[in-house]
């Protein structure tokens, strides 16, 4: 699998966060062993254990990244805009139809929650870029919407939804 530093390709809109961190965009790195104490450790969760993301720091039109098994995980706290520009495309004129709602949980429309691997070869793609102000995949082109769903490019098929679920309005646990 073919993978490019995330580091290079790093937005100031895009937050990285550290795996299983919890409400931890933005913490004060004094509060941080605190925080992360919140989730199982990294062996169990690189096990497969599930870990939960606090969406409150994530501001409105914000990604940001956390690691789930050892994957990247986008999650997108998408703007009224992004949510309706998803809704406006045609579903039959999309490579791998999938109408948004599909994509995300029913109540918390706002919320995309994707793996951040591109269906191509694996490259991990950037946020916000491209024509759709989705995601854009430098390796070969491949361009996403804020539904991450393939738009333009070699990529065959949707970025893949991980198994998560809302624990509170709030609160999201993946795994
Ligand atoms: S790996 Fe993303 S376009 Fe090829």
């Amino acid at each position: 699998m073919t993978t490019t530093s995330s580091a290079q390709h790093t937005r100031r809109d895009f937050l990285y966060v550290a795996t299983g961190a919890v409400a931890a965009v933005g913490a004060a790195a004094a509060v941080w062993p605190l925080i992360s104490q919140m989730n199982p450790d990294a062996s169990t969760i690189a096990a497969g254990a599930p870990i939960e993301v606090d969406l409150t720091p994530i501001a409105e039109g914000q990604d940001i990244k956390v690691f789930w098994r050892g994957k990247p995980i986008f999650i997108s706290h998408r703007t009224k805009k992004q949510i309706e520009d998803a809704r406006a495309v045609p579903v039959s004129s999309l490579p791998d139809p999938q109408t948004d709602q599909a994509r995300v949980k029913e109540g918390h429309d706002q919320w995309l929650v994707v793996i951040g691997i591109c269906t191509h070869l694996g490259c991990i793609p950037i946020a916000h870029e491209g024509a759709y102000d989705g995601f854009f995949c430098p390796c070969h082109g491949s361009v996403y919407d804020t539904s991450g769903r393939i738009r333009q490019g070699p990529a065959p098929s949707n970025l893949p939804i991980p198994p998560y679920a809302f624990v509170s309005d709030s609160k999201i646990k993946i795994g």
